[in-house]
C-alpha cells in the first residue's frame, strides 16, 4: 500500500473565488501597491523588490533580451532561458544590463584617438556620445557624432574636436534622476556627465532616458541604476554558467526544473552559496511542504511552485506526477509561514504554470504566492522572441515548452541525455504590446485587491477569504441566458487577460 493516499482532490486556481470585504478610501485602486520581494534578503543583504507581481518564464519562446528590457521597465523581470549556449545567454543578459535605465556606464575614449578610429568605434558600438577621459578617468570633454565629419576630420585627434570640460555642465555623484533632469533642461545639453569630487567620470545621463524613466515610474533597477535582470540555470553546466552570468551582473538566478526536490538542486545551491553568497538563487519547482523545506534549508532564497499545470505541459500525462496549482500553493505557503515563524526569514513564493487570466493570478496571490511566473501570457506579446504567423486569418505567435522536442534538441546535443517530451509545441493568439497588456492586467489585480479591502499583497495574504466554487457556480459567473453579438467588449473565454 502507498505511504500516503490523499482522498481530497487537488484544486486548480479556477475553482476559487474571493469574498469581498469593506473597501475604504485607503484601499481605493489608486492607493494600492503591488510591490513584492523577488527573493529573501537578510538585513545585511541587498534588497530586491519587483513593483508588479509578474515575471516571464525562462523559455525560448518567451524571455529574450527584448522582453527582459521591456518587462523590467514596467516593474517586473524576465528570466532569461538557459536552454542555449552560455555565451548566448550571457549576451542577452549583457544587452539588458547595458540598456539605458537612467545612469549609463559610458564607453570612454582617450583624447589622442584619431577621429577615423572614433568613427569606426561609433559604427561598431552604435553609440553617438563618447566622453573623453585621461588615464585616471578624469573628464576632459565629450565628443558626439555632431562634432566631427569623418572625411574632413579623419586625421585629427578627438581632443581637437571635443567639447572641452570647461564648457560642460556636470552633475555630482549624489544626484538623483529628477535633479539630473532639472540640470539637463537648464544646460541645453542632451547628455549630463556625472562625476565624483575628483572629476572622475561615473555615468552619463541622457535626456531621452529621463523621459523614458518618467514614462515608466515602476521600472526595477539594480544598485548601479541598470535594469534588473534574472536568468535560469540548469543542474549540469551550472558552475561555468553561474561564473559567466555573475560576471555580467546578473541579479538573481533560478534553477530551471519541473522537479526541484532533488539532490542535484541541493548541489547547485551549495556550490553557488559558497562561491557567490550574495547572488540569490531561486529553487524549484516544488509542490509539497517537504520540497520547500529541503531547498530552503540548502539556501534557496525564493521557491517556485507548480508541476504539471503549464499550458504546454504534458508532465502529468507522461509521468503521472503533479498537483493542482492551488493545492500546491496552499501546501507550500503553509510551510513557508511555519518557516517564517521559526526563523524570521520570509521566503517569497512564485506561482508558476497554468495562470490563464488576471483572476487566476490574483487567486494565486491570495493563496500565498508573492508573484507569478507566466509563459503563455508573454509568448503572445510583441516583445517575445518569435515572429507572428497567420493561421486561418488569425495572427498567432509560436509557443513551445522547454520540455518539447523543439527546445530539447539543444539540451540533448549538449548533455546526450535520453529523455522524452514533457511539453508540446503550438501557437497562441497575438496580443499586441506588452505595456498595454500589463497595464490592463495590473488594473484588474488592483481592482480585486480594492474589492477585498486590502492595499498590498502582504495585506491580501493576511486578510483574503476564499471559497471553493461548484461548476454550476462557475457557469453562473459567466454571461448566461442572453445572446451577445460578437463585439470587442466581451470575448467570453477568449478574454484571456
Ligand atoms: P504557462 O504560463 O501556463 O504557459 O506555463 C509556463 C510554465 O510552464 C513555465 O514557467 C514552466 O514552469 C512550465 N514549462 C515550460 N516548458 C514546459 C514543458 O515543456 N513541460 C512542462 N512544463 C513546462
Amino acid at each position: 500500500m502507498a505511504h500516503n493516499i490523499i482522498l481530497q482532490p487537488s484544486r486548480t486556481l479556477m475553482e476559487f473565488r474571493l469574498l469581498p470585504k469593506l473597501t475604504t478610501s485607503q484601499t481605493a485602486i489608486d492607493k494600492i501597491s503591488l510591490k513584492t520581494p523577488l527573493v529573501y534578503s537578510s538585513d545585511s543583504q541587498r534588497k530586491y523588490n519587483l513593483n508588479i507581481p509578474i515575471v516571464s518564464a525562462a523559455m525560448q519562446s518567451v524571455s529574450g533580451s527584448r522582453m527582459g528590457i521591456e518587462l523590467a521597465k514596467l516593474g517586473g523581470c524576465a528570466f532569461i532561458f538557459c536552454s542555449q549556449p552560455i555565451d548566448e545567454q550571457v549576451a542577452m543578459v549583457s544587452t539588458i544590463k547595458h540598456s539605458k535605465a537612467g545612469f549609463v556606464k559610458p564607453k570612454v575614449v582617450p583624447p589622442y584617438m584619431l577621429i577615423s578610429e572614433l568613427h569606426k568605434l561609433r559604427l561598431s558600438t552604435d553609440y553617438n556620445v563618447f566622453p573623453v577621459t585621461d588615464e585616471n578617468n578624469r573628464l576632459l570633454g565629450i565628443i558626439t557624432r555632431n562634432d566631427f565629419d569623418r572625411t574632413l576630420h579623419g586625421s585629427l585627434q578627438v581632443q581637437d574636436r571635443m567639447i572641452p570640460r570647461a564648457n560642460l555642465v556636470t552633475g555630482v555623484n549624489t544626484i538623483n534622476l529628477k535633479s539630473a533632469n532639472a540640470i539637463l533642461v537648464e544646460s541645453h545639453q542632451s547628455v549630463l556627465p556625472i562625476v565624483d569630487e575628483n572629476d572622475k567620470l561615473l555615468y552619463l545621463v541622457f535626456r531621452k532616458d529621463i523621459e523614458d524613466h518618467l514614462n515608466n515610474p515602476l521600472q526595477v533597477v539594480d544598485h548601479q541604476k541598470r535594469l534588473i535582470c534574472t536568468a535560469a540555470i540548469n543542474t549540469h553546466d551550472y558552475k561555468e554558467r553561474i561564473n559567466e552570468l555573475v560576471n555580467e551582473g546578473i541579479d538573481a538566478l533560478c534553477i530551471d526544473s519541473s522537479d526541484g526536490y532533488t539532490e542535484f538542486q541541493k548541489n547547485v545551491l551549495e556550490w553557488s552559496l559558497s562561491e557567490y553568497p550574495d547572488v540569490p538563487v531561486i529553487g524549484g519547482n516544488v509542490v509539497t511542504a517537504d520540497g520547500f523545506r529541503y531547498l530552503v534549508d540548502h539556501g534557496a532564497r525564493a521557491i517556485k511552485i507548480g508541476m504539471g499545470s503549464g499550458s504546454i505541459c504534458i508532465t502529468q500525462e507522461q509521468k503521472g506526477t503533479g498537483r493542482g496549482l492551488a493545492t500546491a500553493i496552499i501546501a507550500v505557503s503553509d510551510a513557508r509561514d511555519k518557516y517564517f515563524s521559526e526563523t524570521g526569514k520570509y521566503i517569497p513564493l512564485i506561482a508558476d504554470g497554468g495562470i490563464v487570466n488576471s483572476k487566476d493570478l490574483v487567486i494565486a496571490l491570495a493563496l500565498g504566492a508573492d508573484y507569478a511566473m507566466m509563459g503563455r501570457y508573454f509568448a503572445r506579446m510583441e516583445e517575445s522572441p518569435t515572429e507572428t504567423v497567420t493561421i486561418n486569418n488569425r495572427i498567432m505567435k509560436p509557443y513551445w515548452g522547454e520540455g518539447s522536442n523543439r527546445a530539447r534538441e539543444w539540451q540533448q546535443r549538449r548533455y546526450h541525455q535520453a529523455t522524452f517530451a514533457e511539453g508540446v509545441e503550438g501557437f497562441v493568439e497575438y496580443a499586441g504590446k506588452l505595456k498595454d497588456n500589463i497595464d490592463r492586467t495590473i488594473m484588474k489585480i488592483k481592482s480585486t485587491l480594492s474589492t477585498c479591502g486590502v492595499s498590498s499583497i502582504p495585506e491580501l495574504h493576511q486578510h483574503a477569504e476564499l471559497e471553493l466554487v461548484s461548476s454550476l457556480s462557475i457557469r453562473e459567473g459567466k454571461v448566461h441566458d442572453v445572446f451577445v453579438p460578437q463585439n470587442n467588449d466581451y470575448l467570453g473565454d477568449n478574454d484571456q487577460f
